[in-house]
């Protein structure tokens, strides 16, 4: 049974590193892809109870500037399942109002994966439902330094740079901090992803693999975040 989520204190923007796919599949002695492909349908059954719950932004961990360095199988394999997401899911995500959003260095990704996301993008830009941000070719460092080069290109002056300025610049732009990060898969790390919107943002690490991860669990994670009380460095 699917519970209802109050609707005081509902994280705005949440934030997800979607980590154990390999050893999700690795456990089921099947192929790391197997366990991405199984990914994929978690992400689609994510998103969607993230649409219900009435979240207004999501953003998603698909693929680093690290994760290059896997085989090229992979990565191939990865950059698949990219377009036929992009492809298979535009339809559904229009129909109910959501508009996707590629962040991350879109321009070092194949003809193919630029040209699904294109299509997708364009085809919700006008919506006004949930904003879902895919981190495709994404790194937060990265991201910091195009943003700074960005600034530089510009001459803006020493005096000028400020946290709302460089902001800015960021692929975020617009989308405000997450509120609510969830890593799953067992790790406790950042793996280089949104190191400066998070600076505020409550963390929630669980050892469920990703394909294991569902709506059941996330509403449960959200009413954790609603009970804690945020301070922003205030007493
Ligand atoms: C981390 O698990 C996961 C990824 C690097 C890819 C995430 C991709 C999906 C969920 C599929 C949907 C993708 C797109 C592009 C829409 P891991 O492989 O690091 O798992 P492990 O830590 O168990 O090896």
């Amino acid at each position: 049974m699917t519970h209802q989520l109050k609707k005081e204190n509902l994280p705005e923007h949440i934030a997800i590193i979607m980590d154990g796919n390999g050893r999700w599949a690795q456990a089921k002695k099947r192929p790391r892809l197997f366990g991405h492909n199984a990914g994929m349908k978690t992400l689609r059954k994510i998103v969607r109870a993230s649409s219900d719950a009435g979240i207004k932004i999501l953003t998603v961990y698909a693929f680093s500037t690290e994760n290059w360095k896997r085989s090229p199988e992979e990565v191939d394999g990865l950059m698949n399942i990219a377009v036929e997401y992009f492809k298979k899911e535009v339809g559904e995500l229009h129909q109910n109002n959501v508009k996707i959003q590629v962040i991350g260095d879109i321009n070092g990704l194949n003809a193919k994966v630029q040209k699904a996301a294109k299509n997708a993008m364009d085809i919700t830009a006008n919506n006004t439902g949930l904003v879902f941000n895919v981190a495709l070719n994404y790194g937060s460092r990265n991201e910091i330094v195009h943003a700074v080069k960005a600034l530089i290109e510009q001459g803006v002056l020493p005096e000028e740079v400020t946290e709302n300025r460089l902001n800015e610049e960021l692929y975020t732009k617009g989308l405000g901090d997450p509120d609510l990060l969830i890593r799953t898969g067992g790790e406790s790390r950042l793996s280089n992803f949104m190191l400066w919107q998070i600076a505020y943002t409550e963390l929630l690490f669980i050892d469920t693999y990703w394909p294991d991860f569902n709506k059941e669990e996330y509403y449960n994670l959200i009413e954790i975040y609603q009970k804690r009380n945020r301070r922003f460095g205030t007493a």
